[in-house]
């Protein structure tokens, strides 16, 4: 249980034979705060409130402005993004490609690409950065046309946002690793779900039924790769803990 009192400024938890009290504005109350409010956030749908250059993006906010500091500072060549959806993130990514002057390229995948969201993304003017496939993201065939996609020089960032079954999420892990740029990112997105308890529209099973599981699993399999949540570029606060949907989620190979 998280107790809040706006009045003196503090927040605290249920401990065995107690409470932990912190002052918000401390890491450790921020913190907290947070978890309260990531878990308010998922009842609520607030992810599902979002646009980026018109099209629907379903990630939090935090999330995407971490995301662009990284492709800020590692200027990818080449984005893979399983999940497609409205196409916002496709769309994110691309924008950033622009506002770089880099000649990216953004190439999603979808197992259906529904024909409004298809047209919206087609005649959307950051398009021309934009490749759409559509099929399952595992599905041999799929992978291949990826792969030849990829150019001997890219430098290759991939995120995961399909399927978020630990089965799945393994299965892309294994199929799109080995194509990320050695010091770039595979990001395995949605590990909140390990601890949404019995949060709405979840399944007890998320416990471990999940990305986070996926990565870890994965880790441990593949010593090429490792857990490394880039540090904030900027951080004149006191906040140490990320407010994210994507715990575990990064996986960097070792250059
Ligand atoms: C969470 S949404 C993607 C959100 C999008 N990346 C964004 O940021 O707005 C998940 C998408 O994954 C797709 N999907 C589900 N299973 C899939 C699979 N096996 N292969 C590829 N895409 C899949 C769904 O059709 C859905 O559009």
């Amino acid at each position: 249980m998280i107790h809040i009192d706006l009045e003196q400024g503090w927040v605290s938890e249920d401990v065995p034979g107690g409470e932990r009290r912190h002052p918000l504005g401390s890491s450790e109350g921020f913190a907290l705060v947070s978890k309260a409010w990531l878990r308010a956030g998922w009842d609520a749908k607030y992810v599902y409130s979002f646009t980026w250059m018109g099209r629907p993006v379903i990630q939090l906010p935090d999330d995407l402005l971490r995301i662009q500091e990284v492709i800020y500072a590692e200027r990818p060549t080449l984005i893979i993004e399983t999940g497609v959806a409205h196409g916002g993130s496709l769309i994110f990514y691309a924008s950033l490609f622009k506002a770089m002057g880099l000649a990216g390229r953004v190439i999603g995948i979808d197992i259906e690409i529904r024909p409004h969201n298809r047209s919206a993304i087609e005649t959307h003017e950051l398009f021309p950065y934009v490749t759409l496939i559509e099929g399952s993201s595992t599905a041999p065939d799929i992978v291949e046309r990826v792969r030849r996609l990829v150019a001997q020089d890219d430098r290759v960032l991939v995120v995961l946002d399909s399927n978020h079954s630990k089965a799945h999420v393994t299965a892309e892990l294994e199929a799109y690793a080995p194509l990320v740029t050695f010091g770039s990112y595979i990001i395995a997105t949605d590990g909140i779900m390990h601890w949404l308890g019995n949060a709405p529209r979840t399944n007890p099973d998320w416990a471990w039924n999940n990305p986070r599981d996926a990565a870890i699993e994965f880790l441990s399999n593949h010593a090429e790769f490792e857990l490394a949540m880039p540090k904030p570029a900027f951080n004149e606060g006191v906040v140490e803990e990320p407010v994210t949907y994507w715990p575990n989620a990064w996986l960097r190979r070792r250059a």
